[in-house]
């Protein structure tokens, strides 16, 4: 069968990699793809936004299966027109794709089906909402424990975490009046800020059964111990110790299940990657947002402990039958990836530094260098973004992972590449304090 694959970050070649060791994938295509999937599959040179191209490639070339990465493409209903067209397509609809599109969509859901999440209220325009800020908090001395947050997709942005009055009422003016995110700031969120640790738990479901993946933690802000600003994840490791068995359990019952039933209720089943960002907080586990695709950074340290067939999982959601097939196997040994970045990331930054080291850090076992923001020219390796690598390592223990993924980390050089140094460190002191 040939497969395509849309999108160009490190998730996406992650996605081609795995699909390319499925003895039933003839073709791999990416579109538009990076310098990494040009070597594990092929790439197309149709960007994203071009649905109506997409769905004619896939017919020319008879795709069996199209794997949606992105969540732009997701709300836009890229799912919905592959399958108008008849063609089979991992991911989805636009309806059901308001789960990450719509925060007020979510988080009314949420409530609807009473899955722990911050408490919170919905605003249409800046004035009530900064009088409500007002109303409740006088003066500015105070911890002000709020987080406003756009409604609709800002690129990770629409997210503002305060701790004063005059944090909440700045957000609230970026929001709403400047429009910073656009028609994200539509509506905005006042909600409750929740303390504790993050953790990722993503699942496929069919909308019917659901099947949990390894547990894993991302690592948000730009700069070790957490500090700095917020991006795209600068790294991840998975399973995360921060998240028991006993506690996952309860996620499915509380979280998952319920989420799954309420869209089915709604009208708008759910079928793709259903990827909670949770915190544990001193109360159990609660919803932060839920996305509506595989996680990036996350994908690639879970795809790579997946020993079965991608294949046989995707293609089971898409027809309805993940209870039909075999449970997917997972290599028992922990993956951590390092994103390596370009320098003023997640501000502005230059693209074409030509990357070296890439053949060595190959030959570095049980690691693969999975690429974001790279490109190819004259047989030469370019940044051409602001996450440029996810280097991604197995180890019998999430520090010799660590230490393996830092080691091919260092073979690898451009003028102004970085990275944390702190990637998984998070999870021994999980382990220290239980
Ligand atoms: P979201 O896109 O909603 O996940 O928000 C992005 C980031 O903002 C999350 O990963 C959290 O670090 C933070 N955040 C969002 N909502 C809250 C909240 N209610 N309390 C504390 N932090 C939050
Ligand atoms: N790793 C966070 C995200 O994919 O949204």
């Amino acid at each position: 069968m040939n497969v395509l694959v849309v999108g160009s970050g490190g998730r996406e070649h992650a996605i081609a990699w795995k699909l390319r060791q499925s003895s039933r994938v003839s073709q791999v295509f990416v579109a538009p793809g990076n310098a990494g999937t040009e070597l594990d599959a092929e790439n197309v040179a149709i960007p994203v936004s071009e649905t109506a191209a997409l769905v004619r490639f896939a017919r020319d070339n008879r795709i069996g299966l199209t794997v949606v990465g992105p969540e732009a493409p997701l709300a836009a209903g890229m799912v919905d027109a592959f399958q108008a067209a008849g063609l089979k397509v991992f991911g989805p609809t636009k309806a059901a794709a308001q789960l990450e599109g719509s925060k007020v969509f979510c988080k009314n859901l949420l409530r609807s089906a009473d899955v722990a999440s911050a408490e919170y209220r919905v605003f249409r325009d800046a004035d009530t909402a900064v009088r409500f800020i007002r109303d409740r908090y006088h003066s500015d001395e105070q911890d002000v424990p709020v987080v406003i947050k756009a409604d609709g997709l800002a690129a990770g942005k629409g997210v503002i975490v305060c701790r004063t009055r005059d944090e909440a009422l700045e957000a609230i003016h970026r929001i709403a009046r400047e429009r910073e995110f656009g028609d994200a700031g539509a509506q905005l969120i006042i909600e409750e800020r929740l303390d504790g640790h993050e953790a990722s738990v993503l699942a496929i479901t069919d909308g019917q059964t659901i099947l949990t993946l390894p547990t894993a933690q991302d690592h948000k802000p730009a700069l070790d111990g957490d500090q700095g600003p917020n991006t795209g994840g600068m790294g991840a490791y998975t399973p995360t110790p921060l998240v028991t068995p006993e506690m996952l359990a309860q996620i499915e019952e509380h979280i998952l299940v319920p989420t799954v039933h309420a869209m089915k209720r709604s009208r708008n089943p759910f079928r793709g990657v259903l990827y909670a960002g949770l915190m544990i907080t001193n109360q159990g586990p609660k919803v932060l947002e839920y996305n509506v695709r595989f996680g990036d950074p996350e994908c690639q340290p879970i795809l790579m402990r997946l020993q079965s067939d991608l294949l046989d999982l995707l293609e089971a959601t898409v027809d309805g039958a993940l209870d039909q097939i075999e449970p997917p196997v997972w290599d028992p040994r922990p993956a951590v990836c390092v994103v390596m970045a370009s320098a003023g990331y997640p501000g502005s930054y230059k693209k074409g530094h030509p990357i070296r080291g890439l053949e060595e850090a190959a030959e570095v076992p049980d690691v693969k260098v999975f690429h974001a923001g790279t490109t190819s020219r004259d047989g030469q390796v370019l940044t051409d973004g602001g996450r440029v690598l996810g280097v991604t390592a197995l180890g019998d223990s999430i520090s010799l992972a660590k230490r393996q993924a830092y080691t091919a980390v260092q073979r690898i050089r451009w003028d102004g590449a970085w990275c944390r140094k702190d990637i998984s460190d998070k999870a021994l002191t999980y382990a220290r304090s239980e």
